[in-house]
């Protein structure tokens, strides 16, 4: 018998994080490599927000915590609810983890019986599958399109809901497209949605704030208050406010559900930093201002990316309407051959191809669950993104 468990199995490490390992694995070994993989903001958590920190540190704010957050941050949480989303959350109803990914994983292991099925757009975060299955749950997997927007259709939601389904998972902007919802298209779900009360709403709202060309945010609770009894809106500081490492992630919900997360999460890691907590409440309630300039950067960003990446003649690429990744289709490549006669067969093959010739890392779109394609991050500055995109363009060039 192996050390193991056979749970494990089912799930792999995230693929993206494995791209960016070997990205500087090879940076170690000397090789110049650019890295178009990271799903992190490059920018450094705002001086307030670390000063906060400190502050706390200094006031003995040093010890454990209620499980899922303190008084202070709940309140600030339900406060940002009210005054970003119109969502009227009590402090019972919120919960704050260790990232927006312990969020989820608590509301999954809280709810998931064997076999209980997820809906999950396609393409979509890589974790989301994976969490899935180690809950027991099974992932229904629904392709969206280049052509659809890459977005959920009212359609393609109906056929998938069977009496097994527990949840839907939606996010918006999306990691990997940055396809954005209208409050039309989050409409046209939610009537879908509104036939079957047993259906669940896990809505991932993380890169809310990163939105290009002036497009408002709407989350589903909000656009069908009907609905707002069975969704829980899942949100956090990582990339807004380019906090990732501090690991503060937040949601709003029905009660009975937020306590058994409660739950789950005493037995597992208890309160997020304390320190952490308190840095999330001054960015929750101070400046705002520094988070239109870092939106107006990403954009002008995914506009040169858009520009080179559109000039190389095989690539189209769908413009995203927020977040910080482009997810080109590289369809026109796979059969091709490389300059050594061996044959890029998938996204993975194309993957590899471009960090070893192109010596630049991005992620296949595999990873994602609909192929092919691949994700460039543009999380990372502009002489960097003109560098890896003209070494793409000559790989691709090698190609025959
Ligand atoms: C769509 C999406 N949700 C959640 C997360 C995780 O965020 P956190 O750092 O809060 O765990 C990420 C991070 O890449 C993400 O892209």
């Amino acid at each position: 018998m192996g050390l193991i468990a056979p749970r494990l199995d089912v799930i792999k490490p995230s693929p993206s994080m494995a791209v960016t390992a070997r990205a500087i694995e090879m940076r170690s070994a000397g090789i110049d490599v650019v890295g178009l993989s990271a799903g992190e903001p490059d920018f450094p958590t705002p001086p307030h927000i670390v000063e906060a920190a400190y502050d706390a540190m200094r006031r003995g704010e040093t010890r454990y915590t209620s499980v899922d957050g303190t008084a202070a941050l709940k309140k600030a949480v339900a406060e940002k609810f009210r005054r970003e989303n119109s969502l009227d959350y009590k402090p019972s109803q919120i919960t704050v983890a260790g990232g927006a990914k312990q969020v989820i994983y608590n509301a999954l292991l809280a709810t998931l019986a064997p076999g209980d099925e997820v809906v999950v757009p396609a393409p979509y975060w890589v974790s989301y599958t994976d969490i899935v299955l180690l809950s027991e749950g099974k992932p229904v997997v629904v392709p969206c399109t280049e052509a659809e927007g890459f977005k959920l259709r009212p359609r393609a939601l109906r056929e998938a809901i069977t009496e097994r389904t527990k949840w839907l998972l939606l996010n918006t902007p999306s990691n990997p497209t940055g396809a954005v919802y209208s409050r039309d298209e989050l409409a046209g779900l939610a009537e879908v949605l509104l036939d079957y009360p047993h259906v669940h709403v896990l809505t991932d709202d993380i890169y809310e704030h990163i939105l290009f060309d002036g497009r408002a945010f709407h989350t589903i609770a909000a656009v069908e208050p009907r609905l707002k009894d069975r969704t829980l809106t899942v949100n956090g500081v990582s990339k807004a406010y380019s906090m990732t490492g501090w690991r503060i992630g937040y949601a709003g919900g029905p009660e009975a559900l937020i306590r058994a997360m409660a739950t789950v999460q005493s037995q597992s890691t208890s309160n997020p930093s304390s320190i952490s907590q308190a840095a999330t409440i001054a960015a929750l309630e101070g400046r705002q201002d520094f988070l239109r300039p870092r939106t107006l950067e990403f954009q002008a960003r995914r506009d040169r990316a858009l520009e080179l990446l559109r000039a190389i003649p095989d690539f189209t690429c769908q413009t995203p309407e927020g977040a910080f990744y482009l997810y080109p289709n590289c369809s026109a490549l796979i059969g091709r051959r490389r300059p050594d006669g061996t044959i890029i067969s998938s996204d993975d093959d194309l993957s590899l191809y471009l960090l070893d010739r192109a010596r630049v890392a991005v992620v296949q779109g595999s990873a994602y669950g609909l192929s092919p394609h691949f994700r460039i991050s543009i999380a990372t500055s502009m002489d960097l993104i003109e560098k890896a995109i003209g070494r793409i363009a000559e790989a691709v060039e090698a190609l025959r």
